[in-house]
């Protein structure tokens, strides 16, 4: 299958009030298990590598984003391929010739108007190349090792007035907002803001994202789909999902030396992990069932 747009799966599941999951590739394993994962829910995904996962590899984009984009045309159901958390605008300016359909270019350490001005540029450039482009306004904690609780400090989220006046002056085609979530939790403990939620969605004429998805429960991610979320991005989970294989598989197995012992296994969790995140999407995006008529 031809590689997806991610514009066209995020506004496909923005106009039916559902959600498409991002998950982050790190290695070729990851992009693997993602397709599998999503092949199995049947169910369309987006492939993201984030300028951090550029960095593990040496900072060439293009190795990993060709990988991610041979496997995602050879998927069985639409794939698409996104650039994340993109600061670097000389990374930001390779996306296009490496594949990628999409990039989030995140200013959102910056103060407004710097954010404003730099987003712009980006916004600019990208859609001369035929980018899509997400960004973001608030903060979003836990990035690169901070600590992820900043999520609630005064300041962090995003405000509906600010954000509609940013998403006018950048021209972004979808924003990341701040409502609750932090980025790299191992326990899904995080609450959301709904409240805030239902009040940027109100303010908003464009596709909302949630970063930092997977420390947020099952039940609260539904709740955020129905309340306007339309692009997921799932990160750690899959981390935490190898890593344990990996170290279950290792300790069990303390002579191996052969990776694919251990990847396999590290594979296959990341790939479960995929097909039940993705259920809970499919799931917040059902159609209320219709009572039994009466009798
Ligand atoms: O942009 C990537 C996501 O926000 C991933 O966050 O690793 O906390 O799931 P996470
Ligand atoms: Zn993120």
């Amino acid at each position: 299958m031809p590689l997806a747009a991610t514009g066209d799966l995020v506004a496909a599941a923005a106009a039916e009030r559902r959600a498409v999951a991002a998950f982050n590739v790190i290695t070729l394993e990851h992009a693997e298990a993602i397709v599998e994962g999503a092949e199995r829910a049947g169910s369309p995904v987006i492939l993201q590598i984030s300028e951090n996962a550029v960095a593990f590899h040496h900072g060439r984009p293009g190795p990993l984003a060709r990988a991610a984009l041979e496997t995602a045309c050879a998927a069985g159901v639409p794939v698409a391929l996104h650039l994340d958390h993109v600061h670097s605008t000389s990374l930001l300016h390779q996306a296009a010739d490496c594949g990628f359909g999409s990039v989030m270019f995140d200013a959102s350490r910056l103060p407004y108007e710097e954010n404003v001005a730099a987003t712009r540029a980006a916004v600019l450039w990208a859609h001369r190349h035929g980018l899509w482009v997400e960004a973001e306004l608030g903060q979003v904690g836990g990035k690169d090792g901070a600590a992820p609780l900043d999520a609630h400090a005064p300041g962090a989220r995003t405000d509906p007035d600010e954000a509609r006046a940013y998403v006018a002056a950048t021209g972004v085609d979808a924003l990341a907002v701040a409502v609750g979530s932090s980025h790299a939790m191992t326990t899904r403990t995080a609450r959301l803001d709904h409240a805030l939620l239902g009040r940027l969605s109100e303010a908003l004429d464009l596709p909302l994202v949630l970063h930092g998805s997977s420390g947020v429960p099952d039940e609260e991610l539904r709740q955020a789909v129905t309340g306007g979320l339309s692009k997921i991005n799932i990160g750690t989970a899959l981390n935490t999902a190898m890593t344990g294989a990996v170290r279950a598989h290792l300790a069990e197995n303390p002579r191996a030396v052969d990776p694919r012992g251990y990847l396999g296994p590290g594979r296959t969790a990341m790939s479960r992990t995929v097909t039940a995140f993705l259920g809970v999407l499919d799931a917040a995006a059902a159609p209320v069932a219709a009572p039994a008529p009466a009798r």
